[in-house]
Formats: C-alpha cells, structure tokens, sequence
C-alpha cells in the first residue's frame, strides 16, 4: 500500500523513494582536529535509509565553531574524513547533504586564539557556552564583523561548499536557522548594523543571498538547500516581524531555485502549526513564497507527518531525536513498530554510547535490550 511518507519525491535534482528524512543532529564526536572518523561513518552508515541525511552542523572555517568536537570542512583532512561518511552512505544505498555552518556569537574566545567571536551586531545573547575545555561560562559580547570582512566569511561558505563537494557528498544545506550567523543577520534582533548588511529587511537579506549565491556557485540549485527556524527563540533570537521577513527569506531560496527550504517549527506536540496562530501564517508565508519542495521538521511522528504531507503543508519531514535513537526509524514508521528511546544525556558526550549502540527493530528481535515506546508521539518535547 502506497502512503503519502511512503511514496517516491522529486527532491530538487534527486529521487527520494521516501518522505522520512534525517533531520541534522550535533553529536561532538569528531576526532582531534575535528575530523570526521571511523566512528562517524559507523553512525551515518547505520541510518542510510533515511530518504535524504542532512549532516550535524559543519564549520566552515576553523575557528567558527562554538561547541567541542563538531567537524569541520575547512582541512584537507576533514574533507577525507567526510569522503570515508558519503562512500558508506552511498554504498548503503542513501544520499547525504552537508550541513554549512558558521555559528557567528554562539562561541567562545576560547575557540578564537583569544579573540571575541564575530557576529552581525556586538550584541551579547543571554546564556552560557561550553568551552573546548568543557567549562560553562557566561557568553562575551561578540565584535561586529566589518563589511569587509562579512565578503570574507561569505568566501568561507564558498570554500566549505566547494569542499563538500570534493568530499562527495550529494549537496548542501546552508544552515540560517537556530540563532547562528545566518539568523543573526536575519532577525532584527542580533542585527543593527547600518552598512548594507543591516537596517532594512533587505538590507539584512543580504548577507544571505550573497552566501547562497556562493553555494550555488559551487552546486547546481537544486542540489542545495537551506534550513530557516522562523520562531524559534534558541539562543537567544527574536524578530519583530517574523513573518514578513521569513517570507522574504523563503523569496531568496525561490530567486535561487533551491531544492528546499526546510522550516523548523516549535517542539510543541502537534497537531500542527498548519491549522491556526502566528505560526500558521509564518510558515503559510513561507510556503508560498518558495516554489520549490517544503521540508517539515519538529516533534512529528507518522500521524502528523502523513497529515502534512496529505494537506500539502509540507513534502518532506525530518526527523531528528527519533533518527538518533533508532537507525531504522523508516522501516519502523512504515511497519507501526514502536521505537527506541532517545537517551538526552548522551545526546552531546558519550563516544559510542548513545550513538553507535541504538539497536534496530531486527537486533531487537535477535535479543538486544532497550527500552521501547509504543509510539512515537510519546517523545519529550525538546525545551
Ligand atoms: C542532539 C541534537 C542536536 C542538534 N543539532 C542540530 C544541528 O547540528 N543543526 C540543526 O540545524 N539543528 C540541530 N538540532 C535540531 C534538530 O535538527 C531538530 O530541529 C529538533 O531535534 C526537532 O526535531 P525532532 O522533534 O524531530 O527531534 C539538534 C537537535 C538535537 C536534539
């Protein structure tokens, strides 16, 4: 029986045989140098039949980062390591993005030789960071990028797209979502520069548009992809018209003929942000302004991700805690099985436990011991 998240998408220049996606999931274990290793192709291999994998979150640059061990796509290492990850993943029969990501004021001085991190505006977000020594400290009031140097950081995105390209992977996702440095120039919140990067919604569309550009210059459109968390208030974000200006964000994947745009919504339980509120217009908003495909993501299960689909609020849905705890999660979906736990305290730590040792629905029949939910809609929302 054909099901709406059972059947075949036209992903941009892909073929999808499904609608269940892997939503990108930071897991700090890269090795030294944070370098993609055998651990990490053990991890991404185990959820090759996901219909398309979006990677962790990947730094561009070296000193970009905001959190310990993340991998990179800056060194001819880390471009090997990720070539090691897109082989397994292919050889398993899936297809994998990269996740390009600059965190902007989400780090540390710790992570920059000393220096502050840079962000649109030197405005400090509220909160702590985790240093690469694992200490908790107050987040420093970032120094605003100057003009000239926002063309740099959008050459850093060039080469990180470029790179990914060198490590087979199948495109990119740019990630403007989640309060790093993308959505800080989006959001009127973190941006009040007065150059051409700031001030007027156009004016913070830009950095962008040049940055999509760079992608795009290195990949066909319909291979990149780009992820926008309109009302998401992680790290510290707010806008005051969030949906004239994700509408406007969604409008430069459409000049662009991305493959997808791809919404987080709100942690919240569904039944879903289509039906009513500011989120229904935001995410509307969103909808309309892209022609291309509408990837869903936020605490979903098989019900309101086939009730999407089937509304057309959406063509794709990622799932993320779900894809963590079980490496099966689209044959569980299709079967009605009940699901592996996540375990939260191993979300970010831990090595291979609560990474590599999630059993699927086969190890558990031949033994293997974890605790099930009977459905998946029983997932603690994220806070
Ligand atoms: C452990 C963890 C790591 C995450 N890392 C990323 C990331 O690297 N990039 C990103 O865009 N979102 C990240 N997210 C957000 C998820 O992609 C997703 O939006 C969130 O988990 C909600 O989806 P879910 O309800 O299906 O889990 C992360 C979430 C979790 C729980």
């Amino acid at each position: 029986m054909s099901t709406p998240l059972f059947s075949e998408l036209e992903l941009g220049a892909l073929t999808l045989p499904h609608r269940v996606a892997m939503a990108p999931l930071t897991r700090n274990r890269a090795a030294k140098g944070n370098v993609p290793h055998d651990l990490n192709v053990k991890y991404y291999r185990q959820r090759a039949s996901a219909a398309l994998i979006i990677t962790e979150a990947t730094q561009v640059a070296p000193k970009e980062q905001g959190y310990p061990r993340t991998p990179g796509t800056h060194s001819d290492a880390q471009v090997e390591g990720w070539s090691d990850v897109t082989d397994a993943v292919h050889e398993a029969g899936g297809r994998i993005f990269l996740q390009l990501w600059h965190v902007g004021r989400i780090s540390h001085s710790s992570y920059h030789d000393g220096e502050r991190p840079v962000a649109p505006s030197a405005i400090a977000p509220e909160g702590e960071v985790l240093t690469p020594t694992m200490e908790m400290v107050p987040f420093e009031t970032p120094r605003a990028l100057t003009t000239e140097e926002v063309r740099a950081v959008v050459e850093q995105y060039r080469q990180g797209a470029e790179n990914a390209r060198h490590a087979g992977f199948d495109g990119v996702e740019i990630h403007a979502a989640n309060g790093y440095l993308i959505d800080q120039f989006l959001r009127s919140g973190t941006n009040e520069r007065t150059d051409r990067y700031g001030g007027s919604l156009e004016n913070r569309l830009r950095f962008l548009q040049e940055v999509t550009d760079a992608a795009t210059g290195e990949w066909d459109a319909d291979r990149v992809g780009v992820r926008f968390s309109p009302l998401s208030v992680f790290n510290d974000m707010h806008d005051d018209h969030p949906a004239e200006t994700f509408a406007a964000a969604a409008g430069v994947a459409n000049d662009f003929d991305l493959a997808y745009t791809h919404h987080v919504e709100s942690a919240e339980p569904k039944p879903p942000v289509a039906e009513k509120g500011e989120a229904a217009t935001v995410f509307g908003g969103m909808r309309e302004a892209f022609d291309g495909a509408v990837v869903a993501n936020g605490n979903y299960d098989a019900d309101t991700a086939t009730d999407a689909l089937e509304r057309g609020y959406a063509d794709l849905i990622a799932f993320g805690r779900a894809f963590l705890a079980n490496p099966d999660l689209p044959r569980r979906l299709r079967e009605g099985l009940p699901i592996n736990v996540p375990d939260e305290d191993t979300f970010y730590q831990g090595g291979e436990t609560g990474y590599v040792d999630y059993p699927t629905w086969d190890d558990l029949q031949n033994g293997a011991a974890h605790e099930t939910l009977h459905a998946l809609h029983e997932l603690t929302p994220r806070g």
